[in-house]
């Protein structure tokens, strides 16, 4: 998948020519639609090089059946109805339930669309569940399969489990969560998505997958502000109405998390970014594991016990270019939106 300057012809257009070619790298989102899951599919859906075959739920900045009622419902409202969504499991296999914690409402809001309201979709969730669904999309696309979750890794780790041959069948996984090289967001050690399950993340980054990991290293470089937003209200579609007022809560949410920073971090848009773009960032091929036990439970960091291992089988992203893929990331949001209505 080579990625595109995208903006001299309309994203269809060049969705039919790569097809034509056989250059459509297919992509599954596993995601716990909050805000920036929400600018997550957006990317994806105004990217060419990506065909989105479906979406998997999780939970994390909502519950798990709040995620995939926004999944549907953000679909109908970006024009893309064909879009499938797979629920995931509702909470860690080490949980007996999960509830949402007051700090992810705060920035995301209690429907996890910064509070906006948006039509329901007619359309209702697929029977299969993600777990079933990844598998199945592993063994169907094998290497030209790319997935990204973006909230915790209960549903890639339960997939592994089941069928742990996929480690290696699969193209690529680059996630978003962690923190290599900078304290976490939720302790000093932890990040949201990794801790919300992080015996989950510790199988995926243990499994000898070839995952890419996106941290918080990454993703609070890459900053949005109000003056960006703008840009889409004034578009004038419902499309552009609704991603600009979802984003200026959670934009309003870091002046009062992460006063310091001047924006709002575009963690899961970025991971979309690498999946599509892997020259956006530089990485450090390094083998990694999640603390489980003990204080720090939840951090992300080198493990020992394949330190001299010559194969390295994870990257983490530890630079990014902030300007190519906040160019990236507008051009493609805005065209979407403009063309949505
Ligand atoms: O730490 C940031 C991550 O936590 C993002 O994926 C955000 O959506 C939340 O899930
Ligand atoms: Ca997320």
């Amino acid at each position: 998948m080579s990625p595109i300057a995208v903006g001299t012809v309309g994203t269809a257009t060049l969705q039919r020519r790569l097809r034509k070619v056989g250059h459509m790298t297919k992509l599954i989102l596993d995601l716990d639609t909050g805000v920036d899951d929400t600018l997550a599919i957006s990317y994806a859906l105004g990217s060419p090089e990506v065909e989105l075959i479906g979406i998997t739920g999780t939970y994390g900045n909502v519950l798990l059946e709040q995620g995939v009622r926004n999944d549907l419902a953000i679909t109908d409202l970006l024009g893309h109805p064909e879009i499938r969504v797979y629920p995931g499991l509702p909470h860690a296999s080490t949980k007996d339930s999960f509830s949402v914690q007051s700090i992810s409402a705060f920035i995301h809001g209690g429907n996890g669309i910064g509070d906006v309201s948006i039509p329901d979709s007619n359309r209702k969730p697929e029977v299969e569940s993600a777990v079933d669904f990844i598998i199945d999309s592993v063994k169907t696309y094998g290497k030209d399969l790319v997935y990204v979750p973006t909230g915790p890794m209960t549903n890639i780790a339960a997939a592994l489990r089941k069928a742990p041959e996929i480690k290696d069948e699969i193209g690529k996984i680059v996630l978003m969560g962690g923190a290599l090289t900078v304290c976490g967001n939720v302790s000093p050690w932890s990040e949201a998505n990794i801790s919300q399950d992080p015996d989950a993340a510790n199988e995926l980054f243990r499994s000898g997958a070839p995952v890419t990991m996106i941290g918080l290293d990454v993703t609070l470089q890459t900053l949005l502000t109000y003056r960006q937003t703008a840009r889409w209200r004034d578009l004038g579609t419902k499309a552009g109405a609704f991603l600009a007022d979802m984003t200026d809560f959670y934009i309003k949410a870091y002046e009062t998390t992460a006063p310091k920073l001047g924006g709002c971090g575009l963690h899961d848009p970025l991971a979309v970014g690498v999946a599509i773009d892997p020259t956006l960032v530089t990485t450090l091929p390094i083998n990694m594991q999640v603390d489980v036990e003990g204080p720090t439970r939840g951090r992300t960091i080198g493990d020992n016990d394949r330190l001299n291992d010559p194969a390295k089988t994870m990257q983490v992203a530890v630079g990014v270019d902030v300007e190519r893929f906040l160019k990236e990331f507008m051009t493609r949001i805005t065209g979407l939106a403009k063309a949505a209505h």
